[in-house]
């Protein structure tokens, strides 16, 4: 039983695959956290808790026996008892002014499976994959309970955890800070790192890390998004960016908004980590007999480096956040017009574009921005999802009978929740954006956000998008978001409630995703702002991939995708191959180079094809060929990072088949080296007894064994930007040889 309760110490122990978590109720009925980390049998750990008197440390009565809460463990603490720590949760009591929460154990459940989540993304389960506690804790004036959810998955070293705040009273209360989890390790974890994935617009999610000091480190989003900036990720790490070594505890937000994520050192050494919807600007009002969901934390442990936490989240995230029918089938082969032609395009410049794409096993054409309304720049349109003729005579279903004739699906870009001011849905509905009356609307990129928390502009977009969808044969919808949110004000809320708009905003957006993909079910929607702007869980839960990046650089690339890959797995990172010199950067690549980095995520092309030199013609057939034929590998292969790009000159990778039996690798050397000496790749994740072919190669194959201790031995550097790729077949095992050599 992953959910084990023991009644005589009042201790909970969940257990899965290499993990264990464990809390207890103490006698006052506190809630206080015991353990997390390798597996450990359910047992008596009262030991490792610190119960006695601390100056400056208040207790109830001063009775060192009742323990003060500012040296407790505790699962989800609140504020106003002496915790002077970072609090999980805040409110404010309108009819008397109290801020104060003291919560106390008043029961639990257990049950199978995962239950889902009102509203908002979640992680999910069949009942035999994984079991859920509900532990109930309630204020002792009895007017507020807390319900802490905690799933533990049967076969990955995941749990998800979220609260749920609910007002027994007969007063509104206030919600000022409500978190999703908080962990308070004990002081052995207090020499560990804080690891995160920040960046901006274009170079997303560099790895940071940085060793825990005393106070607070903090990432968070104030962007109504989750953001370039910092993702809703961070561990905590024994061995700072190690790929291998020591334990490592991810915390990751299912949640595309405002988050906040910390980890406090205090002065006992003990680290508090907390992550959440970020309390900055916001309230929520809760009336009597109403609940409060928080958004969920999945949190995942590895006793084996950042590796191992990675493939657990690749897993967790491919088996039981992404859905949908085409989550799980090979994803298309695409080619996107947007590098190629900006806004500046007509039919028969399209045309010319996929014709020059046609046989050569492109499998989708991609329209982007610009296809719509008067939209022949960014300043304008947006809002009017009605195909311009005079770009696209006989409009979208032409081009996309025209396509299918190349034998090329269709698939269209939407960005549906802003608006151009200069657009007839504004001139009609200027107070359908988000603001506040009387101020100036601040403009970026040229456009305003539509108010989504609202249903009748929901409703509104969500027509003009379904018109399309029902009579175009759409099969792929590109979905952006090319700001972040100002002047966060909504029309429909009274003043008191203002504080609400950006998370009922993003309520709105996660029920009219839903909507979306329950009506067009063969669609497959990816996610984009600005490129990575929202690569998150909660996107994932309705989009299975993402556009990475807005810049599409190889070498960018190396750093952006290995970054990415930390949390999210290979299959919802889209990469294209774009022309060069680069949009972004100005940078010279190889054709080569760039299939060879594209061709790991899901791939496409963002170029004009009929451009393409016949040498470079003849590469991009080579690295399609091995994209259709390696796809499934690539979705459900286990993925090891090998040289990372932020400390080497150099970046590899390389995924391996559930079996073992088949590999991927590929390795890029970043600047030339003169006379380099001989290097080695150490593979990761094979069979140590099984021998490996390298398919291209005719001769020998490998032992695992050596090709993860001795190595590939890799070309010389002779040249910027030079990339290799294996791909390693499993020819036999040591049982099925002969003796000998
Ligand atoms: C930003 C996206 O990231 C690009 O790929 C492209 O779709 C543009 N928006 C279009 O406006």
């Amino acid at each position: 039983m992953p959910v084990h309760f023991c009644p005589d110490n009042r201790t909970f122990f969940l257990t899965t695959e290499g993990m264990s978590y464990a809390m207890k109720i103490l006698p006052h009925g506190r809630l206080v956290h015991l353990y997390w980390g390798a597996e450990l049998m359910p047992q008596d750990l009262d030991f490792s808790l610190y119960l006695n008197y601390r100056a400056f440390s208040p207790a109830p009565d001063d009775d060192p026996a009742q323990c003060s809460s500012d040296t407790l463990p505790l699962e989800y603490p609140a504020y106003g008892t002496g915790d002077f720590r970072s609090p999980a949760i805040e409110i404010l009591q309108p009819h008397d002014g109290s801020r104060i929460l003291d919560l106390r154990y008043s029961g639990h459940q257990i049950i199978p499976g995962k239950p889902k989540l009102q509203g908002l993304p979640a992680t999910f389960a069949a009942e035999e994959e994984a079991e859920t506690l509900t532990i109930t804790m309630t204020d002792v004036l009895g007017d507020v309970s807390v319900e802490l959810r905690y799933t533990i998955f049967s076969k990955i070293a995941a749990l998800a955890r979220s609260a749920r705040i609910l007002n027994r009273g007969e007063n509104i209360i206030q919600i000022r800070r409500a978190l999703s989890c908080s962990v308070d390790f004990a002081h052995s974890r207090s020499r560990f790192h804080f690891l995160h994935l920040s960046g901006a617009w274009a170079r997303e999610r560099d790895i940071f890390a940085s060793a825990l000091r005393p106070g607070v480190q903090s990432i968070e989003s104030r962007r109504g998004a989750s953001s370039h900036q910092h993702n809703p990720f961070f561990a905590l790490t024994e061995c700072a960016d190690s790929e291998d070594f020591g334990e490592a505890f991810g915390f990751n937000l299912v949640y595309s908004g405002n988050f906040l994520g910390l980890a406090e050192l205090d002065s006992h050494e003990s680290v508090r980590a907390q992550l959440g919807v970020n309390p900055f600007d916001f309230s929520w009002n809760l009336s009597p007999g109403d609940a409060f969901q928080t958004p969920e934390a999945t949190l995942v442990y590895s006793s084996a480096g950042l590796g191992s936490l990675s493939r657990s989240y690749h897993r967790l995230y491919r088996d039981h956040l992404c859905r949908g029918e085409r989550s799980k089938s090979p994803r298309p082969i695409l080619v996107n017009n947007w590098e190629a032609t900006g806004y500046d395009f007509d039919a028969e410049k399209l045309e010319a574009l996929a014709r020059s794409a046609a046989g050569l096993g492109i499998e989708l054409f991609v329209l982007d921005d610009g296809w719509f309304g008067q939209r022949n720049s960014d300043r304008t349109s947006l809002g009017d999802w009605v195909v311009n003729e005079r770009k696209l005579p006989g409009g979208l279903s032409r081009l996309a009978t025209r396509l299918k004739g190349m034998g090329m699906d269709f698939g269209l870009w939407f960005e549906p929740e802003m608006v151009s001011p200069e657009s007839e849905l504004y001139q009609k509905h200027p107070d359908w954006c988000l603001h506040v009356p009387g101020r100036e609307r601040t403009l970026s990129r040229f456009q305003l956000v539509l108010d989504f928390s609202r249903p009748e502009v929901r409703e509104a977009v969500y027509r003009q998008m379904e018109r399309i969808l029902r009579t175009v044969p759409v099969s792929y919808v590109k979905w952006d978001m090319n700001r972040n949110l100002t002047e966060i004000g909504s029309a429909d809320l009274p003043p008191q409630a203002q504080q609400e708009a950006a998370h009922r905003y993003m309520l709105g957006l996660y029920q009219f995703m839903e909507r979306m993909i329950q009506a067009f079910p063969h669609i497959l929607f990816e996610g984009c702002s600005g490129g990575g702007g929202r690569f998150d869980p909660g996107m994932l839960y309705y989009m299975p991939q993402i556009w990475t990046s807005d810049n599409s650089d190889a070498i960018s690339r190396l750093r952006i995708q290995y970054g990415t890959s930390v949390v999210y797995p290979w299959s919802s990172i889209a990469a294209h191959v774009s022309a060069v010199p680069n949009h972004q950067v100005g940078r010279v690549t190889s054709f080569q180079t760039r299939g060879h980095v594209a061709l790991t995520g899901a791939f496409g092309l963002e170029l004009d094809i009929g451009a393409l030199s016949d040498g470079d013609r003849a590469e991009l057939r080579r690295v399609i060929e091995i994209y259709r034929d390696h796809r499934g590998l690539l979705c459900e292969g286990d993925f090891y990072r090998l040289r990372s790009p932020f400390r080497t000159n150099e970046a590899a990778w390389m995924i391996v088949s559930r079996d073992q039996l088949e590999a991927l690798v590929v390795h890029v050397s970043i600047l030339a080296q003169p006379n380099s000496p001989q290097r080695f790749l150490s593979l990761k994740g094979l069979n140590p007894a099984g021998h490996y072919r390298i398919a291209e190669g005719k001769g020998a194959a490998f032992r695992g064994d050596a090709l993860m201790r001795v190595g590939l031995p890799l070309p010389p550097r002779e040249g910027d930007f030079v990339s290799s790729f294996w791909h390693l077949q499993g020819a036999s095992t040591d049982k099925d040889r002969k003796s000998g050599f």
